[in-house]
């Protein structure tokens, strides 16, 4: 009794250490005591068990996730992680992103010109190393988070290891914890990616950008493609005679579905997060970055819509740039709209004094005085000045109609009386001279800011025991946590499933974007369903869980407790876009489509039916 007791307690007092959610980097596993935390909160196997996940999620296209899925090197992303590849292969009369593409047997499996997949092979701590390198060499603190000095570092690694002349083999040293620490990363690239299924964009972007970032959500965001080898394994350039990739390592995957409540994980690849900012760096994210870009995206987008509704090819041209402007213009707003609503600004001003007086407890003059020195730093006229140069970058980095639909916004927009002459500048070289001034005053902000940060991060590590995990930067992360609603705000309660009945409430027949897909509506009347049902005969499509991702995790494999896929990771929910800054475990939801739906998507809607047979299903 006292056992379970204490065990309880223990429990609590850790699930309450980890409640600010987290991108666990594996590597700390020990050092962060994470396995007592995935233990308690719900995980069913041996946590060092995790490291051989590292084999079956990789980096798709430099910027998203996939993961093995089968031992021929069949891998699952989201549709919009393919999108900008299949936008490429498509043309009017053959249009495999309107349309899609279903393979029906391994010959159909379409090359596609410059993917790439990439595996971890391993990873080292070489935090001595770069220091020693950088004092060696008089480098100073802000050269030395950067790639100029990191690169050739890595590089000669890579030559002294035994992965040297192994094709495909890179090293790359990682800044992590604001240069804190250092990791080298040997990875691993193939460049023989072929396209297996793209589901239809009325099926795979069901709800188009007015669902995007919203829930409850009806589509199944994903795409499956084949990872091709040399006959000995070894990536190589597209080749006919290429054989799929054989893996040792490939995700099981469970048919059984969850419940509320329920243990789950998600390994990938998240890009940027700044959870380690002080109130004056938040605030210049908010005004000198995210609402200039966001005030030049809305206008953008307007004259975009215009000019795609002008004719079909107009509408191919310009649809995957739209999409990804959508994307960025709708999540900026919302996390503006985040951090305004929960008084985030404020909350990181009380982070700011406990770490003052912290450092004045231990007597540490350098912390003690980092807070007010990025204040002074990013001053009122910084801001205006960063903000100014922001905008400016924004819109004269431009084509020329593009810039002809914002340069109007300037005299609205700029803060400055200084930037005003812009407007006036009859090229870009001209204004480019304006803007100079404003360029240096910007780099050597970013380069003393750098300097700073490194003192704040480490301050705040120092006063957490080093207990939290490091900002995403685009390595391999675990995060957990569990199947749950949320209530976005008084009153108002979502449940954490969608079923396919959903896409039907919403469908309209004068909006394009929620236009329900004539055989997905032929398969809902008839139930046919199959063995992709749940028990209670539905096609249940998206669920949420409070797992704590961000862009780059897009393509993420959802596993239950004994590591099988249950979902694939698609988005995050509108209310907690100022999670980039903190996770917020009341609010921050990741939006997953359900692992049934996606295989019913590939099997019963599309026929690509020979893929079930390399896959291991449990029930
Ligand atoms: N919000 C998703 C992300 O940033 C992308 C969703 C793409 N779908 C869309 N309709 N824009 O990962």
């Amino acid at each position: 009794m006292k056992k379970l007791f204490l065990s309880a307690l223990a429990a609590l007092l850790t699930l309450g250490a980890r409640a600010d959610g987290g991108m666990w980097f594996l590597q700390l596993m020990e050092e962060q005591h994470l396995a007592d935390s995935l233990r308690a909160a719900g995980l069913q196997m041996k946590p060092k068990q995790l490291l051989a996940l590292r084999d079956c999620v990789g980096q798709f296209g430099g910027g998203c996730t996939a993961e093995v899925i089968s031992p021929d090197g069949l891998i699952l992303t989201n549709n919009h992680c393919g999108y900008s590849y299949v936008h490429a292969m498509s043309t009017l009369e053959t249009n495999y992103l309107q349309d899609g593409y279903f393979a029906k047997s391994r010959v159909e499996e379409l090359p596609v010109p410059e993917l790439t997949f990439s595996f971890v092979i391993s990873v080292a701590e070489v935090t001595a190393l770069v220091e020693d390198a950088a004092a060696r060499s008089g480098t100073d603190e802000y050269v030395r988070q950067t790639h100029r000095f990191l690169q050739p570092l890595a590089d000669s690694l890579l030559a002294l290891s035994s992965y040297k002349g192994q094709a495909g083999m890179e090293a790359e040293v990682v800044p992590f914890y604001g240069g804190n620490r250092f990791y080298i990363f040997y990875t691993q690239t193939y460049p023989d990616v072929r396209l297996v299924v793209n589901p239809p964009l009325n099926v795979a972007q069901f709800g188009g950008d007015g669902d995007n970032w919203v829930w409850p959500r009806h589509n199944p965001d994903f795409a499956v493609f084949r990872v091709y080898a040399d006959a000995k394994g070894r990536p190589a350039a597209y080749d006919p005679a290429n054989v799929p990739l054989r893996r040792k390592h490939y995700l099981p995957i469970s048919l059984r579905g969850y419940e509320e409540g329920d243990y789950t994980m998600i390994m990938g690849f998240p890009g940027r997060t700044s959870r380690y900012l002080s109130a004056a760096q938040l605030e210049r994210e908010m005004q000198a970055i995210y609402t200039p870009i966001n005030a030049v995206g809305v206008p953008l987008l307007e004259w975009e819509r215009e000019q795609m509704e002008r004719s079909d090819s107009v509408r191919l041209a310009m649809q995957d740039d739209h999409m990804m402007l959508q994307n960025t213009v709708k999540n900026f707003g919302g996390a503006l709209e985040a951090v305004r609503r929960t008084g985030l600004v404020e909350q990181k001003r009380v982070q700011d004094e406990a770490l003052t007086q912290y450092a004045l407890r231990k007597g540490d003059a350098e912390l003690a005085g980092v807070v007010d020195k990025i204040g002074r730093l990013l001053n009122t006229a910084m801001l205006d000045t960063i903000h100014d140069f922001m905008l400016y970058r924004r819109t004269l980095s431009l084509d020329s109609a593009r810039r002809a639909v914002t340069l109007p916004l300037w005299e609205k927009l700029c803060r400055l009386p200084s930037s005003k002459a812009v407007t006036a500048a009859t090229s870009k070289e001209e204004a480019d001279s304006v803007m100079r001034t404003y360029y240096a005053a910007y780099a050597r902000t970013t380069k003393a800011e750098v300097v700073l940060s490194r003192t704040y991060q480490r301050g705040i590590m120092d006063m957490n025991g080093w207990s939290t995990a490091p900002d995403a930067n685009f390595t391999q992360r675990l995060t957990y946590g569990h199947v749950r609603g949320y209530s976005p705000r008084d009153a108002v309660r979502y449940d954490f499933k969608t079923q396919l009945g959903g896409m039907f409430e919403k469908e309209s027949v004068t909006d394009p974007d929620y236009a329900v897909n004539p055989r997905v509506r032929q398969l809902y009347v008839a139930r046919d369903f199959g063995r992709y049902a749940t028990s209670d005969g539905l096609m249940q499509t998206d669920f949420l869980t409070d797992n704590d991702i961000t862009g780059g995790n897009s393509g993420s494999p959802v596993l239950n407790a004994r590591g099988e896929l249950i979902g694939v990771a698609f988005d995050g929910n509108i209310e907690s876009l100022s999670s980039d800054f903190k996770y917020n475990p009341q609010l921050q939801r990741c939006i997953n489509a359900d692992i049934r739906y996606v295989l019913w998507t590939i099997d019963t809607f599309g026929g690509s039916g020979y893929l079930l047979r390399e896959l291991e299903l449990r029930p």
